[in-house]
């Protein structure tokens, strides 16, 4: 069991996505930011994405107006999103890759081959007092390119863990790959994130890891809150986190 407080992410991209359906306000993008947080959500997250297919550039204006607690938002090494980040200033950034035809975010970030631009992103958003994380697979390797001057951590992809979780043997590895870069993150003076495909199912076997300070949750949250509501969802992941 971790003993340290995780502070838990509750990405509202669905809610969004649910009401470009019909193309009107509902359901508000705005009113279920306030279930998540009455909930117990610490950070509300959203991811801009080039295509707009959810999020849209109103939105972020507004959540950021009126959340109560900080902002993540996810963004791709776009340099028209970069601007909009930079003049909207959330809280915090996470740099994802980004691909138009997937239908989530498929991987991590490429930190070898985009090293140089990585920096040059973290570079500008650190000195706009954004604070900056990247989205990595489970790869040492990824680490050792992060610049820990710009980059204050990471977001461990966990998808592949999701996916492998009910073969004891598979989640185990999964779980030793993000240990080796759980613990890297540490010796490299990186905070350590989780996200993606974590559930009220898997949760409790990824808290093994003493430094995780947050895990960004979409899909299986609003998922729930189709049967209990959004701030009841958000009250049972906490539960489990605590
Ligand atoms: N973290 C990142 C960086 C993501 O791109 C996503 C998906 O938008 C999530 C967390 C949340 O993933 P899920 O919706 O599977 O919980």
């Amino acid at each position: 069991m971790n003993k340290n407080p995780i502070r838990l992410g509750v990405n509202i991209d669905h809610v969004a996505t649910l009401r470009n359906a019909r193309g009107q306000n509902d359901p508000s993008v705005l009113r279920l930011m306030f279930e998540a947080s009455d909930g117990g959500a610490q950070i509300i997250t959203i991811h801009l994405r080039e295509d707009r297919r959810h999020i849209r550039d109103e939105d972020v204006h507004e959540i950021l107006r009126h959340s109560l607690v900080p902002v993540n938002l996810e963004m791709a090494l776009n340099d028209h999103i970069l601007d909009f980040a930079l003049k909207s200033r959330p809280y915090s950034v996470c740099i994802v890759p980004e691909r138009r035809e997937e239908v989530t975010t498929e991987g991590g970030l490429d930190v070898i081959k985009y090293k140089d631009k990585i920096n040059q992103y973290a570079k500008v958003l650190k000195e706009a007092g954004i604070s900056v994380y990247l989205f990595i697979d489970p790869e040492k390797e990824m680490l050792r390119h992060i610049s820990p001057d710009y980059v204050d951590g990471i977001e461990v992809h966990t998808g592949s863990y999701a996916n492998h979780f009910h073969i004891l043997r598979e989640r185990e590895r999964e779980l030793e790959k993000i240990r080796m870069v759980h613990d890297l993150s540490q010796d490299l003076g990186l905070e350590f994130h989780a996200g993606h495909g974590l559930n009220y199912h898997n949760i409790r076997e990824f808290l093994v890891f003493p430094q995780l300070k947050e895990v960004n949750i979409g899909h299986s949250i609003i998922s729930r809150a189709l049967s209990i509501g959004l701030k009841n969802a958000v009250r049972e992941m906490k539960e489990l986190i605590i």
